[in-house]
């Protein structure tokens, strides 16, 4: 799994995620994270087919949004994912929320179910790898109970702003991978005066000291841009290392630019 992956939430379907998936595929990333929620796989899969790149090359994570709750629907959705993408496979497949809002009585029996749908998917070779998104751990002990295929990642809320070290924990001692989604704080970050200060001593711009602390961290970094030099510029962080002394000043960066959403609150 490449270690740095294109996020691409509130990239609009159309000309903007279009342009921006063939921007970072230009520029060197080879792993793209889109989701049903975000109402732009169609673009990001013809970027992906027109990139001219070999579709083996390409790690393309996709996920199952909160409005399908059962066997059934998880069924329909991965099929309709691959046909909006115009992909005859994903390399990872989610499951975008642990608790939507119309399963809150029964999230449990959901995600099993769902689940159960991407595991047939999974030995079907339609989807090659399982994951989820927003668990906690009370979320995946529940989850772990009910299935065949341990997944193999846990896509999270990761910025220095809010580490979230419980559910890191969780997911390292169960060899689960974090996946940082928002590691620029949505952008929040870049204002702070000490990533600016960090990243003087370096030559490297905010944004690149972010996704930097992050790989340190052995979190796998989802940058999200739609502007082709800002794309360029945060794929390019693999000609520096940050002290312990900057990677120390960077942690204390908690809580300065927003929060990790609460899955069991979340409004959707
Ligand atoms: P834009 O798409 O206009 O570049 P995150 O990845 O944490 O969700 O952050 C995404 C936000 O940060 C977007 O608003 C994006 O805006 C902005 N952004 C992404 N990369 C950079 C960068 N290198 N410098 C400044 N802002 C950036």
């Amino acid at each position: 799994m490449p270690v740095i992956g294109f996020g691409t939430w509130q990239a609009k379907d159309g000309e903007e995620a279009y342009e921006s998936v063939k921007a970072a595929l230009r520029v060197g990333y080879r792993h793209i994270d889109t989701a049903e929620a975000y109402h732009n796989e169609e673009s990001v899969g013809r970027a992906i087919r027109d990139s001219g790149i070999p579709r083996e090359e390409i790690f393309v994570t996709t996920k199952l949004t909160n409005t399908h709750l059962t066997y059934e629907d998880a069924k329909q959705a991965i099929d309709a994912s691959l046909k909006r993408l115009g992909l005859d496979y994903v390399d990872q497949y989610l499951i975008h929320w642990p608790n939507p809002i119309n399963a809150r009585t029964f999230y449990k029996k959901r995600n099993a179910e769902v689940y159960r749908a991407m595991e047939e998917a999974y030995f079907a070779g339609k989807i090659r790898s399982i994951g989820v998104s927003n668990f906690h751990p009370h979320h995946l002990k529940a989850l772990l109970k009910t299935i065949k295929v341990k997944p193999a990642t846990n896509q999270i809320y990761v910025s220095p702003s809010d580490t979230q070290p419980k559910v890191v924990a969780f997911n390292e001692k169960h060899n689960i991978l974090t996946v940082a989604y928002s590691p620029l704080g949505t952008g929040r970050l870049l204002g702070l005066n000490e990533l600016n200060q960090v990243g003087t001593k370096y030559n490297k711009r905010p944004a690149q000291v972010a996704i930097r602390w992050s790989l340190e961290h052995g979190y796998l970094p989802l940058p999200k841009s739609t502007n082709a030099s800002r794309i360029s510029e945060n794929f390019d962080v693999f000609d520096f290392k940050l002290s312990k002394e900057d990677i120390k000043l960077i942690n204390s960066l908690k809580g300065k630019a927003g929060k990790a959403p609460d899955p069991d609150h979340v409004i959707w």
